[in-house]
């Protein structure tokens, strides 16, 4: 049986669409709702959002393959975004995302055999003054150095969160 959206979320994304002009407006919104119920977002969820709105399911497949934030099911238990901007690169983003590719034993994209960790990398994070940053899950970690990144993932398979963790 393919996936279906809750009553109540097909009602809270129907009540989303209706704001626009034309129901595609809501598709982010109603993408977003479908991962928060799924647990991630893949073609069968993209046909369910697409049932809702109205649209052809190739058409939300293309917007949500186009974004980078969409949990998958392959992702790991926690995402790790690592700005790869100009700003956070002068400051050693890529050392940073070079490190964590090391420690990890993955590469861009992928997942560790655990499913503990995938590891991403991202355009901007909105955090460019406290570069180089990266956002893990819905948490940002900025200012890092290497020693930070280490203890950040120490922490996280300890079960512990530092979300916001600037030093500068
Ligand atoms: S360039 Fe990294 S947060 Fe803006």
């Amino acid at each position: 049986m393919p996936k279906q959206l809750k009553p109540e979320t097909v009602e809270r994304i129907k009540q989303l669409a209706a704001r626009y002009p034309k129901p595609d407006g809501a598709l982010l919104s109603a993408l977003r709702a479908a991962e928060r119920e799924f647990g991630y977002i893949d073609a069968e969820a993209c046909e369910a959002v697409a049932n809702v709105l109205g649209m052809p399911p190739a058409a939300v497949w293309g917007v949500f393959s186009f974004y980078t934030t969409f949990r998958k099911e392959t992702d790991g238990k926690h995402i790790i975004y690592v700005c790869s901007t100009l700003p956070c690169a002068m400051r050693g983003s890529e050392r940073l995302f070079d490190h964590l590719s090391e420690k990890l034993g993955v590469g861009k994209d992928e997942t560790t055999p655990d499913k503990l960790f995938t590891l991403k990398k991202a355009e901007c994070l909105a955090a460019c003054g406290t570069a180089p940053c990266m956002q893990i899950n819905e948490d940002y970690y900025e200012g890092l150095t290497l020693e930070m990144a280490d203890q950040i993932l120490e922490d996280l398979r300890a079960g512990k969160t530092r979300a916001r963790h600037v030093t500068q």
